[in-house]
């Protein structure tokens, strides 16, 4: 695998292989990697001559600086797993690449009424800061895929968004949440569970699956309510669970049919955070 530091040395690279008219797969990461992102970069090595992975833990998306702080950092284990699943480039940039000049401050994001809702009204600034740091990666990579799990499904409406405004060229693929065997969504965070913690966890998958299973015109209102009620028992702090529009998000007050809603949810446990959804 080759490994780069710099952005210029890395868009020579490409710039070179585009040239020779090879298809790039671009998977961004914050590594701390787990077999979520693999799949999304043997997906990308399945149908792309080059596979790009990223690892920039980015400064500017985190609204709170303690989680920043806090955030899992294991590049050797991450280089591992890369050059197992068959990866041929790893971007591994410093502050200086992404942001020159130390002007880490995010340009205002054009990104509309998906900034503010949902995972935008509980971490202010986050999706400013993924969009300015997307949009800097895809400048230097300019990939013709580009890979996103649906485990950050509104992240990834956001970036499929730009991607059509403002990298007409860019296909953005979204890839299946991949989950342990008790339905816990993979996430890097999950590593700050304890192993109770982990076991509680996967009750958020079990509540969405109930939901899903259970919900009919009329009863939307009555099943968030239990299911609220029993994830607090459990020890959560539910910070939201909607019922959305999977193409936009914006908020369904009832439910009518499974075709286009998506149910989402972001709680605490044990002082992690942890976001699921499912679509129904
Ligand atoms: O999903 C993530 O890991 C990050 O938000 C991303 C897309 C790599 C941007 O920093």
């Amino acid at each position: 695998m080759n490994i780069f530091k710099h952005a210029d040395d890395l868009s020579g690279f490409l710039k070179e292989r585009q040239k020779q008219g090879f298809s790039i797969g671009f998977v961004p990461t914050m590594g701390a990697l787990h077999r979520g992102h693999i799949s999304l970069i043997k997906e990308s090595i399945s149908k792309n001559q080059i596979t790009v992975c990223s690892i920039f833990v980015n400064p500017l998306q985190f609204n709170d600086t303690r989680d920043y702080e806090k955030y899992p950092i294991t590049t050797e284990a991450d280089i591992l797993m890369l050059e197992e699943s068959g990866c041929q480039v790893l971007f591994l940039p410093g502050i200086n690449d992404i942001y020159p000049n130390k002007n880490i401050h995010q340009k205002p994001a054009p990104i509309g009424q998906l900034e503010n809702v949902l995972e935008g009204a509980f971490r202010p600034g986050h999706f400013a800061g993924v969009y300015t740091v997307v949009y800097r990666l895809l400048k230097i990579v300019m990939p013709s895929n580009l890979y996103l799990g649906q485990k950050d499904y509104q992240q990834y409406l956001i970036i499929k968004n730009m991607a059509e405004r403002k990298f007409k060229n860019v296909c953005v693929i979204d890839y299946p949440i991949i989950r342990e065997e008790s339905g816990l969504a993979l996430s890097s965070r999950n590593r700050r569970l304890n192993k109770t913690e982990i076991k509680t966890a996967s009750e958020l998958y079990k509540s969405l699956k109930y939901i899903k299973q259970h919900i009919s015109p009329g009863n939307w209102h009555s099943l968030k309510r239990e299911q609220i009620k029993k994830l607090t028992e459990k020890g959560f702090k539910v910070e939201y669970l909607e019922l959305a529009d999977k193409y936009n998000l914006s908020i369904s007050p009832i439910f009518k049919n499974k075709k286009k809603g998506v149910l989402i949810i972001a709680a605490w446990i044990g002082g992690v955070r942890l976001i699921d959804n499912i679509f129904l």
